[in-house]
């Protein structure tokens, strides 16, 4: 859905996806319903039944989601329900081209749909720009994640975008980490962009939902039709929450990526630390590309310390920062990625910071501490 407003995205943000006649709340309320009043049995039903007709609440979110990227939007039960829609539209027997190092869960789908004979893969590192450029031409679905989750990758997203792929293919890009405020993945060529609502469009670490957008009308309609049959549905507390977050995404994402930067910053002078990753730093190796692509680094980071031990130590210390997994919350947010299941890959002493609204200076006071005293 094409915009017409004009206002910049923070004023959509705040103004688009609300009800507008007189006596409405200003904020569509909790539908709680499956259920619709057929009414004159001779005139057409409007909604009949939520799992394929949604509700006024999934219309707000869908409405103030999708008008950000000019762009239809399908709401999901959580991230991995709209990943996990994106991947059942592959053929029976095609091909799948996934990052080396992507997202654990969306890994797990792929790898779930190659081991039952679904689809082939052909995994490429986030930055190796060249290796996805062979692996389009013979793709189904080029999956992408930029910035990367945990190692803060860059993918040149222009460059794979433009590279010739048949017309069945179809380009998606996890947009989680930069949100659709810093990175429109649709206008540098994609066909769909997921973001996990999770986590900055939630913004509050107290719902689970899932948001694809597309400018493609068929696709859009296959993944309705997806949750439709699948019924991976948003439910009615979680789309409010949703709406609601969502509302303060540019404040709280304009917080959040200057404090990440200052404490990358300093975290890069620490005398504990090995290496930064955050390509809002100059030094970053995906500075370059990001500065390009992206209006905003986001405001996760990770950072290395000598060993597994060294980063347990720093998780058992901080007081402030939370020990947690999930990112995007007003909240901040840390954890030793190796010590998950399906990240063993990863090196042992990093930690995937998500830097909250907190006072950067108490931030700062409290990583310092953690990762300073021996352990
Ligand atoms: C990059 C990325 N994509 C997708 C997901 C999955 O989202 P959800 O937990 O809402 O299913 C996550 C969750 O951590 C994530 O980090």
């Amino acid at each position: 859905m094409q915009r017409d407003d004009g206002w910049a995205d923070d004023t959509w943000l705040v103004a688009g996806g609300r009800p507008h006649a007189a006596g409405e709340p200003l904020n569509e309320p909790i539908v709680a319903a499956s259920n619709f009043e057929h009414g004159d049995a001779d005139e057409e039903p409007g909604r009949i039944y939520s799992r394929g007709d949604g509700t006024a609440g999934w219309a707000s979110l869908e409405a103030v989601v999708g008008g950000l990227e000019g762009a239809e939007c399908i709401s999901f039960a959580s991230g991995m329900a709209a990943i996990a829609a994106v991947f059942a539209g592959v053929p029976s027997g095609g091909h799948v081209v996934i990052p080396a190092d992507c997202y654990q869960a969306t890994e797990g789908v792929a790898a779930a749909g190659e081991a039952d004979g679904r689809w082939t893969i052909t995994r490429v590192d986030t930055d190796d720009t060249d290796g996805w450029l062979a692996a389009v031409g013979a793709a189904d679905l080029i999956w992408v994640e930029s910035p990367s989750n945990p190692l803060m990758l860059v993918a040149d997203l222009h460059r794979i975008a433009a590279e010739s792929r048949g017309p069945g293919t179809v380009l998606a890009v996890d947009n989680t980490f930069a949100t659709a405020l810093n990175q429109r993945p649709l206008d540098l060529g994609a066909d769909v962009s997921v973001q996990s609502a999770t986590k900055f469009i939630g913004g509050h670490s107290d719902l689970l939902a899932g948001v694809v957008t597309t400018r493609r009308p068929e696709l859009a309609d296959a993944l309705r039709r997806q949750r439709l049959l699948h019924g991976a549905t948003p439910g009615a507390l979680e789309t409010f929450l949703a709406t609601r977050g969502v509302r303060t995404m540019a404040l709280r994402l304009e917080r959040g990526q200057a404090s990440a930067r200052t404490i990358a910053e300093r975290l890069a002078d620490h005398p504990a630390v090995t290496r930064v990753r955050y390509p809002g730093l100059p030094d970053d190796p995906g500075h370059a590309l990001a500065a390009a692509q992206m209006s905003g680094f986001g405001s996760v980071l990770s950072f290395e310390l000598a060993d597994a031990e060294a980063a347990r130590a720093a998780c058992r210390r901080i007081r402030l920062i939370r020990h947690a997994t999930s990112l995007g919350g007003v909240e901040s947010t840390m954890e030793q990625r190796a010590a998950l299941d399906g990240q063993e890959d990863v090196p042992p002493g990093l930690i995937r910071l998500s830097v909250g609204i907190e006072s950067v200076d108490d931030l700062w006071l409290d990583l310092d501490q953690a990762i300073s005293q021996p352990h």
